[in-house]
């Protein structure tokens, strides 16, 4: 199940720029033509100015012309389970549906499955901004 998505996000975790850190992660989005699109968290020595590996992802979605999340993956080599922050969160949130699966997955495979609306619950969503 989505095996393909675990790999991908654990291949680009290999590629993190993690040097402050040392807190490899990887993620993988399925975009709705199937295409895969990771990334890996990429730090700065300006702390703040890092960004994490979904936002990598879905920069590399948008980029392709991807515009909405199907499916994500995203895995920590240092944590059993690494749930998206609260920031990418909003930002998966953007191109994703309530019922978008978000995979957590561990050296093996997929170890936990939550829905979009389960992970980011009360999204702030408004009409006001168009
Ligand atoms: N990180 C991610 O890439 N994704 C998350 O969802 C959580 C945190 C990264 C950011 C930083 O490079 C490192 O993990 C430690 O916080």
């Amino acid at each position: 199940m989505a095996h393909d998505l675990f790999e991908a996000a654990r291949d680009a975790m290999a590629k993190c720029h993690a040097p402050y850190s040392k807190f490899p992660v990887g993620a993988a989005i399925r975009a709705d033509d199937g295409r895969i699109h990771a990334g890996a968290n990429i730090e700065v020595i300006s702390f703040p100015e890092g960004w994490c590996a979904e936002t990598t992802a879905i920069s590399h979605m948008v980029m392709a012309g991807g515009t909405r999340i199907r499916e994500v993956a995203v895995i920590a080599e240092k944590l059993e389970l690494c749930p998206p922050c609260g920031g990418c969160r909003q930002r998966l949130a953007e191109f994703a549906d309530a019922d978008t699966l978000v995979h957590l997955c561990d050296a093996e495979g997929i170890k936990k499955t939550l829905r979009m609306d389960e992970l980011l619950p009360h999204a702030f969503v408004t009409e006001a901004l168009g």
